[in-house]
């Protein structure tokens, strides 16, 4: 271990060989290096601009960190354990390149504005990723909800057959939950795009940087205006993981009807044989592996957002070491939601829907009481009044193990003369389905509206 740190000067001893491995981040920190270098050529040419550096060492600088660009892109790049991380690495390489020179590079930053602004600039890049998948997720589920528009099934309430919903209102619901997250990323993207750089250690620096020359090289909206701030919070960080933590959450629910779909008692779905693993035992089996592990990163989002919580919880102004913490849980986060958006889509486009089954299922358990009570009602009854007979014509239902429309109007009768021919009709699932016609409701012209209006959102 005998290269020279940067910030060996005031140390007599070196770095006890452990304390090195423990405080080095760039095992993980080192996939920001492609934001480090554009960060770094951005800070050298406004150094330039200002005549802090000649332009001729600047076009050095530059030309020097391209080409380690180059050699890290390439595998190139030796990554040193006792050059602690990204910032250092590519510095001390830079040096040893282009000479002296090199070491101007720091000159008015600190590693503290200098990752902050990392960050930022590479969770910016992956918001914009994630948006992508997240539009292509929509579009997926989008179109098999038109194709699906009049498909029947069962709607659920506490998982009992609740009343017959259309399965591609079912599907426009988890598109609702999405947009939102997509809405909740791109607000989160506003505060991410503001840049520290400037902020120097903490107090900003004694040169005459010119920040917006910086900030419009690097595309940032925003510039911090605060210094102590700027190389300090992570709420940015916080903010994205806690919009993660939501957008699994509802992949997770998602997951957990597709599990139930598929599993022989419900058999509402075929998943692709491609998404599915067999049992080294059982032979019959076919696995939901990929939504049953979609389901389950969802808890380790949950944890990166409560580790990142605690991570800023109590530490004073400004910059903390303990912020070098804050890698990993947002690299996992960032990893974790696109792998599983990634696989999600595949599913989506290509699930086979068992319409039979799926109607059948809506046939049984009574589904359309609530129609029933609603056309006694459309006959004069009061709604508790109807709600009491239709309860007991489900009930003789029960005791003869058959359902609402398999009963004769001879019997109807018994329950309200008020009930005739025409009550077949409101008893049938295209009925009931097509009654809820409008915005919000479940029947077929309302989920191809949606259909539309989603396609334009
Ligand atoms: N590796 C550090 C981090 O990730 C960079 C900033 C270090 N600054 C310092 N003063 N030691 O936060």
């Amino acid at each position: 271990m005998n290269i020279e740190k940067p910030w060996s000067g005031r140390f007599t001893a070196p770095t006890d060989a452990f304390v090195e491995a423990f405080t080095a981040a760039v095992s993980f920190d080192q996939r920001l290096y492609e934001y480090d270098i554009m960060g770094s050529i951005a800070h050298a040419r406004m150094l330039a601009h200002v005549d802090v550096l000649t332009n001729a060492e600047c076009t050095q600088i530059v030309a020097g960190l391209i080409e380690i660009q180059q050699e890290i892109a390439r595998g190139e790049f030796k990554w040193s354990v006792a050059l602690e991380d990204v910032h250092m690495n590519i510095e001390t390489r830079l040096t040893q390149k282009i000479g002296a020179v090199g070491k101007k590079l720091h000159t008015g930053r600190s590693r503290n504005d200098q990752v902050a602004t990392d960050i930022r600039l590479y969770l910016r890049d992956e918001i914009d990723l994630i948006n992508t998948e997240l539009t292509r997720l929509l579009t997926a589920l989008v179109d098999v909800a038109e194709r699906e528009a009049d498909t029947l099934m069962p709607g659920f309430t506490h998982l009992q057959s609740a009343q017959p919903i259309t399965f591609g209102h079912h599907l426009l619901a988890w598109c609702e939950m999405l947009q939102r997250d997509k809405a909740r990323l791109q607000d989160c993207r506003k505060r991410v795009n503001s840049m520290p750089l400037g902020a120097a250690a903490l107090a900003g620096t004694s040169y005459p940087i010119d920040r917006h020359y910086t900030a419009k090289l690097l595309n940032f909206d925003t510039i911090a205006e605060n210094s102590l701030d700027a190389v300090s919070d992570r709420d940015f960080a916080i903010e994205f993981t806690a919009a993660a933590a939501i957008l699994m959450m509802h992949l997770s629910r998602f997951s957990e009807e597709l599990v139930l779909w598929s599993s022989a008692q419900f058999n509402f779905i075929e998943l692709s044989d491609a998404f599915c693993t067999g049992s080294s035992i059982m032979p019959q089996k076919k696995n939901p592996d990929v939504p049953e592990l979609v389901r389950g990163k969802t808890g380790r989002v949950y944890g990166h957002l409560i580790s990142l919580l605690t991570l800023m919880k109590s530490q004073p102004l400004a910059y903390n070491k303990d912020n070098q913490e804050d890698k990993e849980p947002l690299f996992d986060t960032i990893d974790t939601l696109k792998g599983s958006l990634h696989v999600f889509v595949d599913i989506i486009s290509t699930v086979q829907v068992r319409h039979e089954q799926m109607r059948a299922a809506a046939q049984r358990g009574f589904m359309t009481a609530t129609d029933l009570a609603d056309y006694l009602v459309r006959k004069g009854v009061a709604f508790r009044d109807a709600h009491e007979i239709v309860g007991k014509a489900v009930r003789h239902c029960i005791d003869n193990s058959c359902e609402l429309d398999t009963l004769s109007l001879e019997v109807f009768k018994n329950f309200s003369p008020l009930i005739d021919d025409d009550v077949y009709d409101i008893l049938t699932l295209e009925g009931s389905v097509n009654a809820r016609n409008h915005i919000g409701g479940t029947a077929p012209s309302q989920v191809r509206a949606a259909v539309q209006r989603l396609r334009a959102r």
